[in-house]
């Protein structure tokens, strides 16, 4: 193994990474695993949490599926008692869940409905909060140290006409992180994020469905001319997760094959 491959070890580290079921979330659960690192897959679908759980243990870990709601207090209470009660620790969080919510996903703010934006609100930025509440306030009765890695968006950083709601939630994503990696560094507890690009998911092929020539003038805009593959945002949570990083907080890693902004129709 080279130094480097060492460097980024998660053996026996305990990670519940949140909509593990699919997508990047699977991608983070695969590259975790390889690492050495045992999973708790929490997700809202439970068919989806068991097609995960079996790719980890296939790898040779563990992994347990906790159907779990981020976007609920009760639920996330719950899903920290079962990694808890399975693992005896938890050393890593990885805040996924998020997106985009329902069709059509361009609506324009004049015509969005609150609820709506409250939906978006929830989903992408206030279950972050209570998953970082959890298991902050755990290592620190625990007195242990602890990784968050949040998942934002490039959509934070640059005009994201998409999703207004989303683009806004994403950049709360990145100010707690910000934040909370300051308030709790003296605990040795780190929090950083990861804002991705493009990643070829089920969603971005669903989004890019029959505007084929949209999709082939993203790749030609982003400089390493390619979508990211969930592993690319897995390898970086790793790194973000491990000691390797242990000089590391309150970040944003932009993980996007260089791209720095959106193109969602033909110029
Ligand atoms: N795919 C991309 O191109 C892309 C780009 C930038 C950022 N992101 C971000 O990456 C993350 C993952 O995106 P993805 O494309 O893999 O999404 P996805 O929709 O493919 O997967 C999300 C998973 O979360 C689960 N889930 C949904 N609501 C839940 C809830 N309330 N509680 C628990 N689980 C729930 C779903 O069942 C699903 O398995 C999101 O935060 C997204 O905003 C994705």
């Amino acid at each position: 193994m080279s130094e480097a491959n060492q460097l980024i070890n998660l053996q026996d580290k305990v990670a519940i990474v949140t909509g593990a079921g699919r997508g990047v979330g699977r991608g983070i659960s695969e590259v975790f695993a390889g690492a050495g690192a045992n999973i708790v897959v929490a997700e809202i679908n439970p068919e989806a949490a068991k097609e995960t759980v079996d790719i980890v243990t296939g790898l040779g870990r563990r992994a347990i599926p906790v159907q779990t709601d981020v976007t609920k207090e009760e639920s996330v209470n719950a899903m920290l008692k079962a990694t808890l009660d399975a693992f005896g620790k938890l050393d890593i969080l990885v805040n996924n869940v998020g997106g985009v919510i329902g069709k059509p996903r361009m609506i324009p703010i004049v015509e969005m409905a609150l609820n709506h934006w409250d939906d978006v609100i929830s989903l992408n930025l206030t279950s972050q909060f209570l998953c970082c509440k959890a298991c902050i306030k755990h290592w620190i009765e625990r007195k242990s140290k602890g990784a968050i890695v949040n998942i934002a968006s490039l959509a934070a950083m640059v005009p994201y006409e998409t999703s207004v709601a989303y683009g806004a939630a994403k950049a709360g994503v990145i100010n707690l992180t910000a934040t909370l990696g300051a308030v709790y560094g003296k605990q040795d507890i780190r929090v950083n994020c990861i804002a991705p690009g493009h990643v070829k998911t089920p969603i971005t092929d669903d989004l890019y469905r029959g505007r084929e020539e949209v999709r082939a003038a993203q790749d030609r805009i982003i400089p390493l001319s390619r979508y990211g593959n969930p592993d690319d945002i897995g390898k970086v949570a790793a790194f973000l997760a491990s000691d390797a990083s242990g000089y590391v907080t309150g970040q944003t890693l932009l993980v996007s094959g260089g791209m720095t902004y959106f193109l969602t129709k033909l110029p």
